[in-house]
């Protein structure tokens, strides 16, 4: 085995992309892909911004996608982009790996960076498993991100009704202890299209900033990770109940939020819903003023273009990463 397995492939690890970031107040997207045209549209939208990029891939995605066939996929993500003619950096990274195990696996197939995601154990066993994770990734250069804290909603299998947020106390000491890359922590946000309850037209709660503070105290410039970052852009939401879907009080956070927080040590922040989102709405739309279209292309193509444009418009207004590559 090379002692970078992701070399090959044209993959970096996470550690000049943060530090970079972390520097310059602004964040690394981490878009999440389950098919062909959602990594198309990654690679394209970056590619045409000068961001650099993790995609990334859930246990579901792994196992949805098969892991061989993701790492060839990386690679052509590598290649197409230097055709589009961008030099951008491009990490592979698994999201929310549950076991030791899953992440080895990851490291050993090309991955140049994966998250060990303690959270639903206690705290010893989150540093004893993240720990390990990271002992055997080090030998690979392979970067890891750990989690303090429960987001609300479902983390692959592990579902939770209610957040509980980063404890700032725990921070330095879990860090310390595992020699994680980098720290998921819980702030407000959640996974999926229904983040707050709130009545149409009311304003979400605000994230915790102050926790943010805090934990930026114990911790000072260690790179911050935030999860659950979909904004849930209304207009898609409004396709899609008018093409016969049923995304009522569908929410997200608001972009100038995330946009503050691009200006801590929050230097990676995830966003898969509004992907979906996105595709399913064109989708709805095509299939239901062209109803007699059956070829993928001729509704997965726009479903792309439309990706391609929201994805830009994150990297440049609201992650603030465009031209950074
Ligand atoms: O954090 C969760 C991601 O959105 C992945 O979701 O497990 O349904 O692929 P998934
Ligand atoms: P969203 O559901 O808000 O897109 O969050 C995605 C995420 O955190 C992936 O790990
Ligand atoms: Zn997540």
């Amino acid at each position: 085995m090379s002692q970078k397995p992701y070399e090959e492939l044209g993959l970096v690890n996470t550690r000049e992309l943060f530090k970079k970031a972390v520097a310059g107040g602004y964040a690394i997207p981490a878009y999440n892909f389950n098919n062909l045209e959602q990594l198309q549209a990654i690679v394209t939208a970056c590619a045409e911004t000068n961001s650099p990029v993790i995609i990334q891939v859930s246990k579901g995605a792994r196992e949805y996608a098969n892991e061989t066939m993701l790492r060839y996929m990386a690679m052509g993500a590598v290649k197409m982009a230097q055709e589009l003619g961008a030099d951008i950096p491009i990490c592979l990274h698994l999201d929310h790996g549950d076991s030791f195990e899953i992440c080895k696996s990851c490291v050993d197939s090309g991955f140049s960076s994966v998250m060990i995601d303690g959270s639903a154990h206690s705290y010893d066993e989150n540093v004893a498993v993240t720990k390990k994770v990271v002992e055997y990734a080090r030998k690979f250069d392979v970067s890891v991100e750990g989690e303090l804290g429960v987001l609300a909603g479902v983390e692959d299998d592990v579902s939770s009704e209610e957040s509980h947020y980063t404890k700032p106390e725990e921070v330095e000491d879990f860090v310390g202890k595992t020699g994680v890359d980098s720290l998921a922590i819980s702030i407000g946000t959640s996974h999926g299209a229904f983040k707050f309850k709130c009545k149409p037209g009311e304003t979400p709660p605000p994230l915790r900033f102050d926790i943010l503070e805090k934990i930026e105290k114990k911790i000072p410039g260690f790179p911050i990770v935030l999860h659950g970052a979909s904004s849930i852009p209304q207009k898609y939401i409004e396709i899609v109940n008018k093409y016969g879907g049923k995304m009522e009080n569908a929410i997200g956070v608001p972009e100038e939020q995330l946009r503050k927080a691009t200006k801590s040590a929050v230097c990676k922040i995830n966003i898969d819903s509004d992907g979906r989102l996105v595709v399913t709405a064109m989708i709805r739309q095509v299939m239901a003023e062209q109803p007699e279209e059956f070829d993928p292309r001729k509704y997965l193509g726009p479903a792309r273009e439309e990706l391609i444009e929201l994805l830009k418009h994150k990297n440049k207004n609201v992650l603030g990463s465009a031209d950074k590559a």
